[in-house]
Formats: structure tokens, sequence, C-alpha cells
């Protein structure tokens, strides 16, 4: 697929990637060609990982960004273990015997849902992860360092980008949970091991990981990313331009996969409920895409604005169906006869789960996907 989108690059002026996701196809863009990169997602998060690279066209120095912005966000947690008589060892629970695992994540979830919240009340500012996840996705100390973190991110871009997106990677990588947040891990016989593996990860050191790995990476021009759909973000481009879309596959909205990641991007409280601790529905990013009986219009819409405004479409979709009711050859059906030329190949292909880490499973699934090209 980078070869195809290499091959259409060389005589556009600019690229749209409106359904970023994780961000890696942006950045890809954003590295390898001469294109002003237009990325966008409903999702906040996504459209933050992606910033971090396509907005900068030089590498930043992350030595100085990550020990500043520790030492604050150090100071917030210092606030609230203050008030413990083990400070930091009061909001994490021992996790050396597996069998006691499940009395340590009720009292996690316990503290975090009872003793905590008037704390962080009293302290102030805003402390989503600890209140809404602490004892579920992350412990109780992880969920502190990633709402401290959050707080005091650095103030202006670029550094502030980096450090954001750098922070969703770290929680990706930390939480407890199999492949993405639809659902944390449960403390149960076959589960509760991959719980004490989560839970022990360090999150300063991921976020340093992470940071140090965007920070070399640069646009060769500055590009943008923005949170919105799909058809806001083609609009910043020109007949000729060239556009990648991953449209969702799912039946199920996304938000419901990604809603810690959003959460940790938005940064404000929210009330959660359910066994996967979800914000009400009408709070999340919602997509026709997902929805059965809207999908079939949604994916009509892009083929059609990419025709009538004369782009060059390379579009990425599963050959199978799909479970919102969308093949790779719909799309073609839908308006393949208004472009000059279409092509068609499939590959065996991976897609991010992000939330995936590769101790216990893999953070790519495998799949068969169609890439089709579409040229004015
Ligand atoms: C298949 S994923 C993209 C994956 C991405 N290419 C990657 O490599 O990680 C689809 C994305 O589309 C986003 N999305 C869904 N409906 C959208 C819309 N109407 N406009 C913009 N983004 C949308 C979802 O939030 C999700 O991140």
């Amino acid at each position: 697929m980078s070869d195809v989108l290499l091959e259409h690059a060389r005589d556009a002026g600019q690229a749209a990637d409106p359904f970023c996701g994780s961000g890696i196809v942006s950045w890809f863009l954003a590295e390898n060609t001469d294109l002003i990169v237009h990325a966008g997602d409903l999702q906040r998060f996504a459209s933050a990982r992606a910033a971090a690279v396509v907005e900068r066209t030089k590498p930043l120095d992350v030595e100085s960004l990550l020990a500043s912005w520790f030492v604050v966000a150090q100071e917030r947690i210092d606030r609230v273990i203050a008030h413990f008589p083990n400070a930091m060892r009061s909001v994490a629970p021992e996790l050396d015997d597996p069998a006691e695992i499940r009395i340590a994540v009720e009292r996690s979830r316990r503290f975090s849902s009872v003793v905590l919240p008037p704390l962080l009340d009293r302290v102030g500012g805003c402390w989503p992860m600890s209140k809404a996840y602490g004892g579920y996705y992350f412990s109780p100390a992880q969920a502190l360092v990633l709402d401290a973190l959050r707080q005091t991110l650095p103030r202006s871009a670029p550094r502030r980008d980096v450090a954001l997106a750098a922070l969703v990677e770290a929680a990706s990588r930390c939480v407890a949970a199999p492949g993405h947040t639809a659902q944390p891990f449960q403390p149960t016989a076959g589960a509760a091991r991959y719980i004490v593996e989560s839970w022990s990860r360090d999150v300063w050191g991921k976020v340093a990981e992470a940071a140090h790995a965007i920070a070399r990476r640069a646009a060769r021009r500055p590009g943008k990313a923005t949170t919105r759909d799909f058809r806001a973000t083609l609009r910043m481009l020109r007949p000729g331009d060239l556009v990648f879309a991953d449209p969702p596959y799912s039946g199920v909205h996304y938000s419901r996969f990604y809603h810690v990641l959003e959460t940790l991007a938005g940064g404000r409280e929210v009330n959660v409920s359910g066994q996967g601790r979800y914000p009400p529905a009408k709070e999340r990013p919602a997509s026709e895409f997902s929805r059965k009986t809207e999908a079939k219009r949604a994916a009509a819409e892009l083929i059609d604005i990419c025709a009538t405004s004369r782009l060059k479409l390379v579009l990425t979709f599963p050959v199978g169906r799909s479970s919102n009711g969308l093949s790779a050859k719909d799309f073609i059906e839908f308006g393949g006869d208004r472009f000059s030329k279409v092509e068609y190949l499939e590959e065996n292909s991976q897609f991010s789960t992000l939330g995936g880490n590769a101790v216990r499973r893999n953070a790519r699934v495998q799949c068969v996907e169609a890439v089709v090209t579409f040229l004015p």
C-alpha cells in the first residue's frame, strides 16, 4: 500500500487522511512525500496523534520537554499522595501474589471510586483517568500519573502535541484490556495475570519512550490535523490531490473501543457506566459508517466527493463483508464509473489496534484487505 501511495503522491500538492485513527499513515505521508498533509478523525486522540508529526517540520529536543513536564506532574501527584501515610505505596497495590489479585483489584476499585474522589476534588483539577478507570483499566497509581501528566502538558505546540501523542501511546501500552479498551480485564483465574502485568508497567517510562520516538519524526512540509468529519477534511483539497481513506468497517462505533484514550485526550471528567466503564453514548463520537442503515450512504458520499472534486483516492477496506454491511467492492459499485481508472489489488494486511501490546498479544491484527485506487 505504501508503494501505491508514493506513486500517486508524485504529482499531487496535498494529501488527506480523513479517517486517520492511530495517525500512522498521515505520519508516513508527511515524512516521505512533499505533500501538505491534512489529517482528520472524529476522535480527538486520533487527531492529536497525527498532529504530533504532520504539523512539525523539525525534530524536537525531547529531553528538556520531559524533564520540566515530569517535575510539574510529580508535584501534582505529591499533593495527592501527601494525604496518605505511605505516600505512593498507598495507591499502588501489592501484586506479588497473583492469587491475591482479586482482592487487590477490588480494593483498588473501592479506593478509586470512594476514597480518592473527595480528596482529588479538594486538590482541584480534572482527574478523569483516576475517577473513571482507576482499578479497572489502570492501577490507581498509573491512573494518577496519567491524570497528572494530562493536567500539566506543555502549553504550546509543538511540545504540547508531542507530549499528548506520547501520553496517548503510553496509556494504550499500559492499559489492562484485551486489544482495545471496550472492556478491562477482570480478575478471573485466566485473566488475573494480565492485570498484574499491565498494572506493573511504568507509565513515565512508556511516555518517555514514545516521546523520543515521535519527536525524532518530522513532516517535510507543515500540515494540519483536526478533529472533524471526513467531509471537512476533504474540503481542504484541490483537484489532483491525493486522498487515503481507511473508513470504519465495524458495525460498532470506534468510540466504544477507544473511549479510554478519548477521555485522556479530552482531559475532562466523565460519568461512566457498564462493564466497559463507557461515558454516555451521546458524549462519544458516533459515525454513520458504523450504523448499518447509514453506512452505504456515507460510503457513497465519500466516493461522490472524490469524483466531483477530481481527487485521487486510495481506499483500503476488507475484502469480505464487514460488520457494518460494506465490502471493498461496494465502493467501486457506488461510483467507480465516475473515475477514468479504477485499480484493485488485495493484500494480506495488518491493522493497528493501538491498544495492543507486544507481550500478551499482537498489536496488529491480520486481515485480507483490498487497496482500491480511483483516478480522476
Ligand atoms: C479503520 S479506522 C482508521 C485506522 C487508521 N488508518 C490507522 O492506521 O490507525 C477508522 C477511523 O475513522 C474514524 N471515523 C469514523 N467515522 C468518521 C467520520 N465520519 N469522519 C471522520 N472520521 C471518522 C474513526 O474514529 C476511526 O478512527
